[in-house]
């Protein structure tokens, strides 16, 4: 398949408003390194979140010019710094949803997650956003399937926000071709529905909060650095080698190789940030205080507890929601004094993106 599958026909306006919520993920194989227009280097594969949401309203107006025009809103107030990133966005899309020109859009969006937790919102928002437009082209063109609802819908944030693929499905979804799934692509991610042990379909991901600023390298800058990176190559084949061995693993529920693949991978993701040039740390000492006490915790305990990383210092804890009571306990007996101002937040694997009723 190729991108002018995705390429929609022009249709006579309709005024139309619609909302939608879209999880955020936590990436298990991360993805770090792309090319060309947001495709990645290598397959990567994410749990999708529950409670760490974006809701966006987006009302459609028809109006008489002859290219698109939009407001956005976040938490009800008016924000046009956020402007020139959108319309980055809707530039590289408008050749697939050509029909956006006859519309002014109010879009207002908000997120079950603090602004400022230091959780990226760039993928759950994308998510949303790409939703809320696949639902008026289902308007415009009813003869739309479900399945390509959801892939286009996945295709346009992608170009949004490469993860942004990985937000439209639940509850594990994979981005980035792979030899062994027929149905990866590098354009959109597919869910992994294949037998998923039931262990993994409630797990636990507490968000440990080390800090809640914006980061000093962003993920675009990180992921330009792995072009020439001298590890590049063998991180490249080393994730889609994970990548195997993960999604067999997620069937049989054998929790020690769980471990040891999120862990490596969380930390080989760090380490080509550190072996960048110009080369950047974006762990904290606290961040290596709880991985170090996650360890010792493990060691003592055997209770399955592991950690993963995304691009910043918050430290994802994983764990199957059996063993929640004594994790908690440890958590804040040991862990929260770690986190600024205590701070961490409770999630756990979920289902997808939801339609929702439309409110302002
Ligand atoms: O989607 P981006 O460009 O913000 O990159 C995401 C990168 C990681 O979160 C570090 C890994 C991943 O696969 O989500």
């Amino acid at each position: 398949m190729n991108t002018t599958h995705f390429i929609s026909e022009t249709a006579s306006p309709v005024i139309f408003k619609t909302s939608w919520q879209a999880p955020s993920n936590i990436a298990l194989v991360k993805y770090w390194g792309k090319h060309e227009l947001q495709l990645p280097k290598n397959p990567s594969l994410s749990f999708t979140l529950s409670s760490c949401i974006t809701e966006t309203n987006v009302e459609f107006l028809p109006h008489k010019k002859d290219y698109f025009d939009f407001e956005f809103y976040f938490d009800g107030e008016l924000k046009p710094e956020f402007k020139p990133k959108l319309k980055i966005f809707f530039d590289r899309i408008y050749q697939y949803i050509p029909w956006i020109s006859n519309y002014k859009m109010e879009i207002s969006s908000k997120n079950s997650f603090p602004h400022s937790s230091g959780i990226a919102s760039s993928a759950s928002s994308m998510a949303a956003l790409s939703l809320c437009l696949m639902d008026l082209e289902r308007e415009l063109f009813p003869s739309v399937s479900i399945n390509f609802f959801n892939q286009k819908a996945s295709f346009l944030s992608r170009l949004g926000s490469g993860s942004a693929a990985r937000s439209i499905k639940g509850p594990i979804t994979i981005w980035g071709e792979s030899k062994s799934l027929n149905l990866s692509s590098d354009l959109y991610a597919i869910s992994f529905e294949d037998d998923i042990n039931p262990i993994f379909k409630n797990y636990q991901d507490t968000i440990l909060i080390v800090d809640k600023g914006s980061k000093l390298v962003s993920s675009s800058q990180g992921h330009n650095l792995m072009h020439g990176h001298p590890f590049a190559v063998n991180r490249f084949n080393q994730a889609s080698k994970h990548l195997l061995e993960l999604t067999s693993v997620l069937k049989t529920g054998d929790l020690e190789s769980f471990m040891n693949i999120v862990e490596l991978e969380a930390l080989s993701l760090h380490s080509m940030m550190m072996t960048s040039d110009p080369y950047f740390i974006l762990m904290q000492p606290n961040t290596l205080a709880i991985i170090q006490k996650i360890w010792e915790f493990r060691k003592n305990t055997n209770i399955p507890l592991c950690f993963t990383l995304d691009a910043g210092a918050n430290v994802h804890l994983l764990y199957p929601k059996i063993n929640k009571f004594e994790i908690h306990k440890f958590i804040k007996g040991e862990l929260l004094m770690f986190c600024q101002d205590e701070n961490y937040i409770q999630d756990e694997v979920g289902e997808g993106a939801k339609k929702c009723k439309f409110e302002l």
